[in-house]
């Protein structure tokens, strides 16, 4: 495994990438900024960077053990991530189990409603464009990936959906929605991507009940409702002391 830091690759909102010394294998270093409306809204929030490190870490191990393949390899320090090299592909992978966010700006559907099946959305990643929702003809103008890579996306999104649900029920949050990326490997296998951390997903705690202070996830700073970082290691406690994660069970 790889055990030096190379060149900076890549900078995006809230992470950079580094080369290694090793060819298939990448750092990623979760930065403490903090982003929302395409960046039209920008913070530093101390140790931010190191708890969507250690959540993704854990989340990332979870899918691994259910057979569902991420970029994961280990954890290097506090904010920094060794995985697998990807080749991005410039979708966000949207899956939502409850109204909220933009579903309910663009369509009459009731915040908080459950939707009866998980809804599989498709946004192309691009800043400069803000990421815009693609219908499937739209995706097929752009030929990002063929009809079937397109299918083995969705059905992993809601695997991940599946497998995810189902552990933070465990734990009394409620998975809201969640984006994820996916890259192939240079084998051509498609993995789970970049992070899965409060910062791209709602969680609710299930134990409140008043909608504003049930929010555990990036809505607190969209929404200006402070505690973002409280929420955070709230969400980092419950999954380490689920049934699945011991203390004595290394990020590594
Ligand atoms: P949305 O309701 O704003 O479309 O967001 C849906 C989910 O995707 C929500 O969990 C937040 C996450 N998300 C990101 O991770 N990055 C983004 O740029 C956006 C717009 C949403
Ligand atoms: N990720 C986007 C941004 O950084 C949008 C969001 O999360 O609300 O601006």
């Amino acid at each position: 495994m790889a055990s030096f830091q190379g060149p900076l690759l890549y900078e995006g909102k809230a992470k950079k990438v580094f080369g290694t010394d090793h060819p298939e294998e990448c750092l990623v270093l979760f930065k403490n900024d903090i982003t929302a409306f395409n960046s039209k809204k920008h913070a530093h929030l101390e140790s931010k960077g190191s708890l969507n490190c250690q959540i993704s870490a854990l989340v990332f191990k979870l899918l691994e053990r259910n057979g569902i393949p991420t970029h994961f390899l280990a954890v290097r320090e506090d904010s920094l991530m060794l995985v697998q090299k990807v080749e991005i592909i410039p979708l966000e992978i949207v899956v939502r189990n409850v109204a909220s966010g933009s579903l309910c700006k663009e369509t009459p559907i009731k915040a908080g409603s459950k939707l009866a099946h998980p809804l599989v959305d498709f946004y192309y990643k691009d800043d400069d464009l803000a990421d815009p929702l693609l219908t499937d003809a739209r995706l097929d103008l752009l030929d990002l990936v063929t009809l079937s890579q397109r299918m083995e996306i969705k059905n992993l999104a809601l695997r991940v959906n599946n497998c995810l649900k189902d552990f933070f029920q465990e734990i009394d949050l409620l998975l809201v929605d969640f984006k994820i990326e996916v890259g192939f490997n240079k084998n051509g296998e498609l993995l789970v991507s970049d992070e899965i951390s409060p910062d791209s997903c709602r969680i609710w705690d299930l134990n409140i009940e008043n909608q504003e202070d049930r929010i555990l996830d990036k809505d607190r700073f969209r929404k200006d409702l402070g505690g973002l970082t409280d929420s955070y290691l709230e969400v980092l406690r419950r999954i380490q002391s689920s049934n699945q994660f011991s203390l004595k069970d290394s990020l590594n």
